[in-house]
């Protein structure tokens, strides 16, 4: 049974700790990483790294430990009290690795960095080895880049953090962002990966301030960005992008740019993962939709033996003590005229998909 936003207890009766999180299923498992949160304020921080839980049945999960840990070494970029959030791991078959992307900002300079950060390992479980971080997609232009992108950049174009809708001087098509950034890469904040059917990858971010989605394509080997990528949702602020295929269609949901503060989901759907992308509105239905019922999206999970069950995964922040974070998980519904949609349930189980629904 699934029961939204209580302590979701481990194998050893503490509540997991995998926050901002991703689920892959490896040999009759499901492995659930994500942030290693510790109390208090401090905990929006990085100080242990990234946890990682398994399970048979996704009710209960075992503590496999800390799949990634941060550095002592003040010199290593990942050293603790950096920032990793939303780590998620996919494998490389024919290389039988494993490979960890995640939102990476470096010590003491907020959410400035705008970097992924790479990590490697041979065994699910870890330890992963950090390789590096990077800002995606340096001196490469998005497949759709407009003819603005390339006249230039005005000296009034701002290199803050932004905060979301209206930080920047104008609309995303008249402020040359992609182009500002276009030599030492792209920025990526929130993100997330998906692999296709033919075993290609997908980075997908917040970037350009966070007003633009970026689709990048990963190289073969998954550790490194092909050159190919597209914007998606110019000037639409969305952060917490998730991404799932269904029926030859993939469908993206995401939260608006309000930091740990709840805000409307978003939807789409697209034939193409580079789009053209369709907005389909805030897929939340119930009471407290505009607000993702108190939450925000982290990972649609595909759940294994059974037709057309997918899981939104959604976290819901306790900013002021991050260990307490709860979480959200709700079954994706899809409507004839191909939307997807969420009605809250308080507490639901995997036979929803055996009553017909
Ligand atoms: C959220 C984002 C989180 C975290 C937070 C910081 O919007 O999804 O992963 O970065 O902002 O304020």
């Amino acid at each position: 049974m699934f029961q939204q936003g209580i302590i979701w207890p481990d194998n050893n009766g503490v509540h997991i700790n995998a926050h901002g999180g991703g689920v892959i299923y490896h040999e009759d498992r499901y492995y659930w990483f994500g942030e290693h949160k510790i109390a208090g304020e401090a905990g929006n921080l990085a100080h242990v790294g990234v946890h990682v839980y398994s399970s048979k049945d996704l009710y209960h999960w075992e503590d496999e430990g800390i799949a990634f840990s941060v550095s002592e070494d003040p010199d290593n970029p990942v050293v603790k009290a950096c920032i990793i959030e939303r780590p998620k791991v996919i494998y490389h078959a024919e290389n039988d690795e494993f490979i960890m992307w995640f939102h990476h900002e470096l010590k003491g300079r907020g959410y400035g960095s705008t970097l992924t950060g790479l990590a490697v390992s041979n065994t699910i479980t870890g330890p992963y080895c950090y390789v590096h971080s990077l800002r995606p997609n340096a001196g490469e232009w998005p497949l759709n880049v407009k003819p603005f992108h390339k006249r230039g950049v005005p000296e009034t174009t701002k290199d803050s953090y932004c905060g979301g809708p209206g930080c920047l001087s104008g609309p995303i098509d008249t402020v040359n962002i992609l182009g500002r950034d276009f030599k030492k890469g792209q920025m990526s904040r929130d993100m997330t990966l998906f692999v296709d059917d033919d075993g290609t990858a997908y980075h997908i971010h917040s970037s350009e301030e966070n007003s633009t989605i970026h689709i990048s394509r990963l190289s073969d080997d998954y550790k490194s960005f092909s050159s190919e990528y597209v914007r998606a949702f110019p000037g639409r602020y969305m952060e917490a992008p998730a991404l799932f295929k269904h029926k030859g269609v993939y469908y993206f949901v995401a939260s608006g740019c309000t930091g740990w503060s709840h805000n409307a989901a978003r939807s789409a759907v697209a034939d193409s993962i580079f789009g053209p992308w369709k907005e389909l509105g805030n897929p939340c239905i119930s009471t407290g939709k505009e607000t993702t019922y108190d939450s925000q999206v982290t990972c649609i999970l595909p759940v294994r033996n059974r037709e057309n069950a997918f899981i939104f995964m959604a976290d819901r922040w306790k900013p002021e003590n991050a260990i307490d974070g709860r979480y959200v998980w709700l079954p994706v519904q899809f409507a004839e005229d191909g939307k997807v949609f969420l009605a809250w349930m308080d507490e639901w189980d995997l036979e929803y998909w055996s009553r017909g629904s």
